[in-house]
């Protein structure tokens, strides 16, 4: 089978930061068969592969080395249809939010909370992609991936993909070794809106609307986030620069008594998810900068490219924040997108 091999490729318009950095070689991905005319490929197949999705949860702090795969597997299909559930199925290289317009749009919802996501279908699992009250996990049936060193396709369920916050096998044990091909999604029946988010609530609240409709949650969560979060099509960025540090409920007691005021939501396990945007406005990291790289100033836990930031200047800027948060907290945050 015959690839086109694009060489020396720009990938700035590639990821959402919008930074600079170079492809040597690069393929689009249409279909699983192209995936094993790579791997068995005799120049590519031996070279480290970087999987692109949507590249908005990627830091390129220099030229990734080896080929990147730009997958763009399409199709987006109804597979079962019964008084539990409804079953969908996307390629993973279908953009999530047009997936989430696409159940809404055939009467089946579901995804509404987890509108405007930005990113691909094939990168949701990787980092359980969550908002508003909902996971990933939550919905998820199971996936099909490829091994990039044997070529070979397997079914994922969701106990294999070891689901946890914004964290899955792929960012583990299969990290790197495995493309994500196309994925499969329960929409359980009957629908019931998920307003646990306070935000949300709040907002329905607002409205005087008891029992919002699925177009309506859908609606208010593209509110929210429009109003919150910086888009990357206007400011470069890559969501949530940081994850939400997880700790035991010693450790959130400590700290709540020095700082009353910080934000802090229990889990079922009993520890405590603490803010980071919080913890970073605190510093006084809101807006801070280095070069054209910053701190969100709406969402401090956005760092944005203001415009020509490199790679190097967003990391020089998380690293700074993250020591900031260590002095202040004694607190290690975890940077969420893959840093290459
Ligand atoms: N806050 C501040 N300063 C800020 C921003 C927020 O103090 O600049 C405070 C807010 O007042 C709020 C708390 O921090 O009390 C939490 O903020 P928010 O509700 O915006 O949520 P988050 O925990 O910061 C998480 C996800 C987002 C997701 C939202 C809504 C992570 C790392 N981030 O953010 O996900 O949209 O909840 O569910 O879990 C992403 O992963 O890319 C992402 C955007």
């Amino acid at each position: 089978m015959d690839l086109r091999i694009e060489s020396d490729v720009d990938l700035t318009r590639l990821n959402t930061f919008g930074v600079p950095a170079r492809a040597r070689a690069l393929v689009r991905i249409g279909d699983v068969r192209q995936l094993r005319a790579v791997v068995d490929h005799p120049r590519l197949g031996a070279l480290p592969k970087l999987v692109l999705g949507g590249g908005s949860n990627l830091l390129l702090s220099r030229d990734p080395p080896g080929v990147v795969l730009k997958i763009e597997i399409g199709g987006l299909r109804v597979l079962r249809d019964d008084a539990q559930a409804t079953l969908i199925e996307a390629g993973a290289g279908v953009a999530w939010h047009e997936l989430v317009c696409w159940s809404l749009e055939q009467g089946l919802p579901g995804l509404e909370n987890l509108a405007l996501i930005p990113g691909t279908v094939g990168a949701a699992p990787v980092q359980n992609i969550g908002a508003y009250g909902m996971e990933l996990a939550e919905r998820f049936e199971s996936l099909d991936v490829v091994d990039l060193t044997t070529g070979r396709a397997a079914t994922l369920d969701r106990a294999t993909c070891r689901f946890a916050y914004r964290d899955s096998v792929f960012k583990h044990a299969l990290a790197g070794k495995s493309v994500i091909a196309r994925v499969r999604l329960r929409l359980p029946k009957p629908w019931r809106a998920q307003l646990g988010y306070a935000e949300l609530q709040r907002c329905f609240e607002r409205s005087g609307v008891r029992e919002p409709s699925p177009r309506e949650v859908f609606d208010a969560v593209c509110a929210i986030r429009r109003a919150k979060l910086p888009d990357p099509a206007r400011l470069g960025n890559a969501g949530s620069f940081f994850k939400n540090p997880v700790v035991n409920r010693t450790i959130r007691n400590e700290i709540l008594e020095e700082y009353p005021e910080i934000v802090s939501y229990p889990l079922d396990d009993g520890n405590y998810k603490l803010a980071a945007a919080w913890m970073i406005e605190a510093c006084g990291c809101k807006g801070r900068s280095v070069g054209a790289a910053a701190v969100d100033s709406r969402h401090a836990l956005v760092l944005v490219n203001r415009g020509g930031a490199s790679g190097a200047e967003v990391l020089q800027l998380a690293q700074e924040v993250r020591e900031a948060v260590r002095k202040r907290f004694g607190i290690e945050l975890d940077l969420e997108p893959v840093v290459v």
